[in-house]
């Protein structure tokens, strides 16, 4: 199914279920909507009980006839299915919906997200109302697509999800419980299975030291997910509903393998909060746009700002206040880095519950006069302007190897720091590093397709799964060019070492072999520096931290070496010719601001072109593409003014026709193609 919109949307999460007796509310909150520029709702996300009051008793009237006043009001719906917390009733009558913990106890009613993947009773429950809700709006004009549950996450570990576990390594290992073993080295400290009936999903308890069973239990937790969504939304089909669907994803969260469910939705989303509030906090806006990009990637379309707050996210240790200008800045990188909406949570603050200190468009007071409401309309105001944006593309010549799975196993090994390996910050220098090179980029994992970039980062990729290193080998033979770092190729998809030298398969490729690692105790450094004449031209010397490895080059030549202990003088940054191509390799955790200079230097060497030239460190520069033009997105996340060279013949559709960016703001160009 496509997901297509001709328009930028423009809404967020809206609960009016918490207001039935009040239908001046109900119709206040359409007045402010349309005054606010909101052209879309998500309803239903957590309705259930109001939905089917009692088993088998369903009230959808209340819904539909919200759905139809909002539509008559030009507001579309994205509807949810409300499995992400369920009735009272549910839980009491069948408790085997409600999650076991890894201690295995079983939980008791309570908050959300709190069920069991895998419960026949669930399942069943979940696809009835699922059905009832497709029956009923399945020919509805309003609904703009179903929003699946919520927020998947977490893991149940009942006797039913054993059982299950049970079944997905019988299926994975052919039933022959020695290749199990094998490939999970069980011999050590005489772990052996003797049959798949003694397996147990990883316990505090039990057993919690096999690093292959804890990255199993991972894979089939996201399998587990993937099929109850996929059981969502067959419910929806069979139900008549044709809609796009999409689900919410969450933001650095590593507990399920994304890539595995995208494959089954037709438009992803998204929920941001950033920690990012204002005042050149240029980390925590590079932090999005580097998840934006993540999301992006996931099927290389636009997805959907599911969620954002207009202002304070209260289930943060402190609630700050998003300082004036910040809440467009963010919206519009949201938009500049291929979403095709921008949501909140939530239209209306509720009067009770958790989340009644939550931003919102609306707020308790209730006028427009707020410093809120005005950000909010003119948000909807600019994106109302910028409706051709709407579907078009990214394409990056640029791509980040950003891998869930091998997060798991590096952060669940031991060795070699056990206090944090770095590898989202590594990602999000290299990121930064790109970024300066005033380059687009996809990020995704090592399984997808990198043949038609010209430069992939491949930052500290412990585990090598499949044909990883042979698709390298090609990529660089044919003329790519590879950046790969420290602690990369170790490790096997069951975390088996290599042997015979590391980067596993790419040893003549980089034309060096690892051998020996250092992990820096925390606030102990060395420096790297340049060599002179390096092919790069690079000048500066910089921090390193955290792990520094030791490489015996076999062909590479040596960029920069380290400055202190006892591997002064070894070589810290390397560069080999390789087939057509050429690859460099980076030795050890360096400060973002050595990515600053390497990733710019190595473009313009090989002559990859900017969206603009010398952005300065406070701005972000992002593209989109359609079949005629380019829209550049250059945004100041400074508290003072930056200036840049826009592109000769360019037309300013938002911000400074001159280039010069005023503190948090953005300026949007169009280039014809
Ligand atoms: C999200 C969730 C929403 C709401 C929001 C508050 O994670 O999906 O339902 O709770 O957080 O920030």
């Amino acid at each position: 199914m496509r997901f297509k919109t001709d328009h930028l949307i423009y809404g967020g999460d809206y609960n009016p279920e918490q207001w039935e007796d009040r239908e001046d509310i109900l119709e206040e909150d359409i007045r402010l909507m349309k005054e606010a520029h909101i052209n879309e709702v998500t309803l239903g996300v957590f309705s259930w009980a109001r939905e089917e009051p009692t088993e088998g008793e369903y009230d959808l009237s209340w819904l539909r006839r919200r759905v139809d006043l909002l539509y008559e009001n030009g507001i579309e719906t994205i509807l949810a299915t409300p499995s992400g917390a369920r009735p009272r009733w549910l839980a009491e009558k069948y408790p085997e919906v409600l999650r076991v913990d890894e201690t295995r106890h079983r939980n008791l009613f309570g908050r959300r997200h709190n069920h069991c993947y895998t419960s026949p009773v669930y399942r069943e429950k979940v696809w009835e109302i699922d059905h009832k809700l497709a029956e009923e709006f399945r020919h509805h004009p309003g609904i703009k697509a179903w929003h699946i549950s919520n927020e998947f996450g977490g893991d149940c570990h009942c006797p039913l999800c054993q059982k299950d576990f049970r079944n997905y390594l019988w299926e994975k290992y052919d039933g022959d419980i020695d290749n199990l073993n094998h490939a999970w080295w069980n011999t050590f400290w005489s772990h052996t299975y003797d049959s798949f009936e003694q397996i147990e999903s990883p316990s505090p308890r039990g057993e919690n030291s096999v690093n292959a069973l804890d990255l199993e239990w991972k894979r089939f937790v996201s399998h587990q997910t993937t099929d109850f969504m996929k059981h969502e939304i067959a419910a929806l089909r069979d139900g008549g509903a044709m809609q796009p669907v999409t689900t919410n994803f969450m933001y650095d969260f590593d507990g399920l393998d994304y890539e595995e469910l995208a494959k089954h939705l037709d438009v992803i989303s998204w929920d941001s909060y950033p920690f990012w509030y204002g005042k050149e906090d240029i980390i925590s806006a590079s932090e999005h746009a580097f998840y934006h990009d993540v999301m992006r990637s996931l099927k290389k379309k636009p997805f959907l700002l599911m969620e954002s707050s207009t202002t304070s996210t209260n289930w943060m240790p402190v609630s700050r206040l998003r300082r004036p200008g910040i809440l467009e800045n963010a919206s519009l990188s949201a938009v500049a880095h291929g979403s095709d909406s921008v949501q909140y949570f939530q239209i209306r603050a509720g009067r009770g519950g958790e989340e009644k200190l939550h931003g919102a468009v609306i707020s308790h007071y209730g006028g427009t006069d707020t410093r809120i409401f005005g950000e909010t309309r003119r948000v909807g105001e600019i994106l109302e302007g910028l409706s051709e944006v709407a579907g078009s593309l990214c394409d990056a010549k640029c791509a980040i190897i950003y891998d869930t799975q091998n997060r798991w196993a590096l952060e669940d090994s031991y060795g070699p720091r056990n206090t944090g390996m770095g590898y989202h910050d590594l990602a999000r220098k290299c990121y930064r590093g790109v970024k300066a090179a005033g380059l687009d980029t996809d990020i995704f994992s090592q399984d997808q397709d990198f043949s038609g970039y010209k430069l992939i980062i491949v930052p500290m990729l412990y585990m090598f799964r499949g044909d990883f290193a042979e698709r390298v080998e090609k990529f660089v033979k044919k003329g790519g060019i590879l950046v790969m770092t420290y602690w990369s190729g170790v490790v096997d998809e069951t975390d088996l070492t290599y042997l015979g030298g590391t980067p596993h398969g790419l040893t003549d490729v980089l034309g060096l072999r690892f051998e020996e690692i250092d992990s820096l105790p925390d606030a102990e450094y060395n420096h790297i520096s340049p060599v002179s004449d390096n092919s790069l031209g690079l000048t500066g010397s910089y921090f390193a931290d955290k792990l520094c490895e030791l490489i015996k080059p076999n062909g590479a030549s040596t960029l920069m070496t380290y400055d202190e202990d006892w591997y002064a003088g070894y070589p810290a940054v390397l560069e080999h010719e390789y087939g057509k191509g050429r690859a460099y390799y980076v030795c050890a955790d360096m400060e973002e601001e050595f990515y600053r200079e390497f990733i710019p230097a190595i473009a313009k060497r090989h002559r990859i072109k900017p969206l603009i030239a010398d952005v300065p460190y406070y701005v972000d520069v992002a593209s989109r593409v359609n079949d005629s033009c380019r829209y550049i997105f250059i945004q100041n996340y400074g508290v003072l003014e930056e200036k840049v060279k826009l592109p000769a013949g360019c037309e300013v559709l938002l911000g400074s026709a001159d280039g010069v960016l005023p503190p948090a703001s953005t300026t949007i160009v169009r280039v014809d193609l």
